[in-house]
């Protein structure tokens, strides 16, 4: 398979980090996005690399886009916009799909669309694959390995700060769905008012109040684990950031870009009296999604993945305890108990 990864977004925040990820891992970065103006600027930085501009309702343009490709990293959102139709011409163009939404309902088109009986696919579709949604799945699936079911699964996600971008803030805008959660072990609407309670992080975020915010890691959960009940739950002050129009977006504290927001996501799971918990930390969400896209679509291009077929997560696709231990020299802090 051809070694080259698009970017699409390559211009946009996260889509920076991404492209600066794929180089350090020795992999080939095509340049992408519908800004004929702004891949030009971003190509002064990087001379060698290809630049392909092509808007995702112009078919022709995508198709010639993705020509040789092995894998399509899409950064550009609301995915509700840009998810099915980059999914389609990935899957024409004979690549690999790999996006970072955040949107729940922008993941299930992607899992209806591309279901895993559809032997006719070669390639592997992965939305989700960033903070929001992968990260999750990823520790519940390493948290519930060898369990056949498993009761519950809380998602605690602990940030001192939010910077959204401005991307950020219009996927919560175009993001109108109702959110879903899982009862019974079937995906659910969501209870309304979204609920508040405490959670005590084991770091130094110690004790929050966390409300009830469902992301993709919900639906990503109930794709493939076994379980009864799945919630997530948010710190309040980063979703009062989010929420209000005066917080500034990010800016960079270090040499990569990163801000200097902190984060951490613990995992609870509950079988009977057996608990598990584990936990990642570290720093940006957004510079953190990069290296969880980039060993994502490295796995693909080196045949490290499961056999599975479709549209899948990262949890299914992969060793989920080897991936997260991949990322934990340079990026996550992981905990077990
Ligand atoms: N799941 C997660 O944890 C996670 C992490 C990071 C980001 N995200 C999501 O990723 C998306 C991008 O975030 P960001 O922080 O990189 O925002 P950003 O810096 O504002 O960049 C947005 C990018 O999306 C492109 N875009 C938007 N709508 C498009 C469309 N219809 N067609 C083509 N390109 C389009 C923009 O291109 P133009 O400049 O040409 O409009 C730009 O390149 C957001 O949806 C965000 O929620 C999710």
């Amino acid at each position: 398979m051809n070694p080259d990864v698009l970017v699409y977004g390559a211009y946009g925040h996260t889509g920076q980090f991404v492209v600066t990820e794929i180089l350090s891992r020795g992999l080939t970065p095509v340049l992408a996005g519908r800004n004929p103006a702004a891949l030009a600027k971003m190509g002064l930085q990087h001379p060698t690399l290809d630049i392909r501009a092509a808007a995702v309702n112009d078919l022709d343009a995508l198709d010639s886009a993705m020509g040789g490709v092995g894998v399509v990293v899409n950064c550009a959102g609301p995915f509700l916009d840009t998810g099915l139709p980059m999914a389609a011409a990935s899957i024409r163009a004979g690549a690999h799909y790999l996006d970072i939404s955040a949107e729940q309902a922008a993941v299930q088109q992607i899992y209806r669309a591309y279901d895993k009986t559809h032997d006719d696919i070669e390639g592997t579709l992965i939305p989700a694959t960033a903070f929001y949604g992968g990260l999750a799945d990823l520790l519940a699936t390493t948290a519930t390995s060898g369990w056949e079911a498993t009761d519950t699964i809380d998602i605690a996600i602990g940030i001192d700060r939010w910077w959204p971008t401005p991307g950020t803030r219009e996927t919560g805008r175009r993001n109108t769905a109702t959110r879903l959660v899982v009862d019974h072990g079937v995906l659910t609407s969501a209870p309304a008012p979204a609920p508040v309670r405490e959670w005590v992080f084991q770091g130094s975020l110690g004790r929050q109040r966390m409300i009830a915010s469902p992301f993709s890691e919900i639906v990503a959960i109930a794709r493939h684990l076994n379980v009864s009940t799945v919630r997530t739950y948010l710190t309040t002050s980063a979703l009062d950031d989010v929420r209000n129009a005066h917080t500034a977006a990010p800016t960079a504290v270090d040499t990569t870009g990163r801000s200097a927001q902190q984060f951490v996501v613990e995992v609870l799971a509950r079988r009977g009296t057996a608990q598990r918990r584990i936990s990642a930390a570290g720093q940006d969400i957004y510079a953190v999604s990069a290296p969880l896209v980039a060993e994502a679509a490295d796995r693909l291009l080196n045949r490290r993945a499961n056999d599975v077929r479709g549209a899948t997560t990262l949890g299914e696709a992969f060793d989920a305890r080897d991936f997260l231990e991949a990322l934990s020299a340079t990026h996550l802090t992981l905990k077990y108990e």
